[in-house]
């Protein structure tokens, strides 16, 4: 079909779907296939939906207009945000109405982030990284940093302090033992409200289970002071953990003092002797880290594939049952991508946010980012993994270990009620004060639109 004949047929169902109010064009709504196409995914290539437009915003006025429209259209019609498209599970997606591009307003020149700490939000133009992963935003354009999501990829530092570090002192360290491992992450978190000269600036750790990445995974951490082979640790045992921390420092710094804090501080844990890897860095090389990671992906061609990821926060009283059910039970010896695992204090969350932690102190991330591959390995086969991810979650269903999903992925009213528990009241009074048609973010799937008639008969 002639391009102009498939764009007069879109309009006209736009125009259907909409009422016959809209001008598509006063609204800058895309329809052409390639807009279409790169909003009807998202990074986990799991799910597929095609929009009916997708809206370019100029200014936080349009989407004001197009939300409006929705509302006041009689049929009613679904309002998406998109960022980057980093959900899973089509978050950002709907075939139902508008997905509204938030990654920029499509200048090529940076912007510089707006952030306000006072008020608590970034302005989405510019960290819109993940934002299409966040439960409906409360207020439109604009969205609270309350579960400060960036945290682990660094995001969020890199808006508030970039600044104010010049280098890192990037260190990774290995346990066989994992109480001995636990131990040591939850003493380093403890020692948040110590001075700067005593605690990491950063701590997460991983696991390793693949004999494949045991052998590979310091290819990826340039270490000019590698003291051993990590075949000749002598670790035993098929899993390894490893704790990895940093320190930021100051170019002016004497370095003699960071390497004495360091050296406190690491005296304190109980690594297996001489597995000691690090190195220094300049601090922004340190936050683009995983976008260093992404390029080499692309380039053989492994970041294009499902990733059907699984983010968990579990009780701290529950760790270790945890590690010997998955880590050293279900997971097996193929794991297809890192395992993050780490502590964090409850009380740096906020309640009042959307994000559900347990009922814990001290709860850890565990976060499978896995990568399908179709390369005749049955154990890295989509299937494969989404079937262990279940496995997993019945595992901790069955033993009463209370996990909580973060970024969370329920596909019934009734999963997200328990997910939210005591927090649902509140979701639900939200809702129906700003969104009460339920048109808005409808690829989350906690509440069900139905167009055409009163969302809230299919209550
Ligand atoms: C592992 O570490 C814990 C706590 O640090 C310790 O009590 C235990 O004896 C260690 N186990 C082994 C096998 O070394
Ligand atoms: C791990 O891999 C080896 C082969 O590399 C295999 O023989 C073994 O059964 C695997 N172990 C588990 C727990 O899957």
């Amino acid at each position: 079909m002639a391009p102009k004949l498939l764009l007069v047929l879109a309009i006209c169902r736009l125009i259907i779907i909409v009422g016959l109010t809209l001008n598509p064009t006063d609204l800058n709504l895309n329809t052409d296939q390639h807009h279409l196409e790169s909003a009807s995914t998202d990074f986990g290539k799991l799910t597929r939906s095609e929009p009916i437009a997708v809206l370019n915003p100029t200014s936080t006025a349009d989407i004001a207009k197009l939300v409006k429209l929705a509302y006041e259209s009689p049929r009613g019609f679904a309002v998406s945000a998109r960022g980057h498209g980093h959900s899973i599970n089509g978050q950002s997606q709907t075939a139902n109405g508008v997905v509204v591009q938030m990654s920029g307003p499509g200048t090529t020149t940076p912007v510089a982030p707006l952030v306000s700490e006072k008020l608590m939000y970034v302005d989405v133009w510019v960290v819109s990284f993940g934002l299409t992963c966040f439960e409906p935003p409360l207020v439109w354009a604009r969205t609270q940093i309350v579960d400060r999501l960036f945290i682990p990829f660094g995001w969020w530092d890199a808006v508030e302090r970039r600044d104010q570090w010049s280098g890192v002192r990037w260190i990774r360290v290995l346990y066989s033992n994992f109480s001995a491992f636990t131990h040591d992450q939850e003493y380093l978190i403890s020692l948040h409200d110590q001075p700067q000269s005593q605690k990491f600036d950063y701590i997460e750790g991983f696991v390793i289970v693949d004999e494949g990445l045991i052998n590979n995974w310091r290819s990826s951490f340039f270490s000019p002071n590698n003291p051993v082979k990590i075949t000749s640790l002598g670790a035993g045992g098929n899993v390894l953990y490893c704790l990895e921390i940093t320190k930021n420092y100051h170019q002016r710094a004497n370095v003699e003092a960071i390497d004495q804090e360091v050296e406190a501080l690491l005296s304190k844990l109980n690594y297996i002797p001489a597995s000691m890897f690090t190195t220094d860095l300049p601090y922004v090389d340190f936050l683009d880290r995983v976008h260093t990671a992404e390029l080499k992906l692309r380039s053989k061609g492994l970041w294009e594939v499902p990733h059907p990821w699984l983010n968990l926060f579990v009780p701290k009283s529950r760790i270790d049952d945890f590690d010997k059910g998955v880590f050293k039970g279900i997971l097996g010896n193929k794991t297809s991508g890192p395992i993050l695992i780490y502590p964090m204090n409850k009380n740096k969350w906020d309640e009042k946010s959307s994000v559900v932690t347990p009922n814990e102190d001290v709860f850890y991330l565990v976060a499978l980012l896995r990568s399908a591959l179709d390369n005749g390995e049955e154990t890295l086969t989509l299937k494969h993994l989404s079937d262990e991810n279940s496995k997993i979650l019945n595992f901790c269903k069955e033993s009463k270990i209370e996990v909580k999903q973060y970024l969370p992925h329920y596909t019934t009213q009734k999963e997200w009620m328990e997910h939210y528990g005591d927090k649902w009241p509140q979701i639900y009074r939200r809702k129906m004060e700003f969104d009460p048609r339920y048109i808005l973010a409808t690829g989350q799937r906690i509440f069900n639109p139905s167009f055409g008639s009163d969302p809230r008969s299919s209550w």
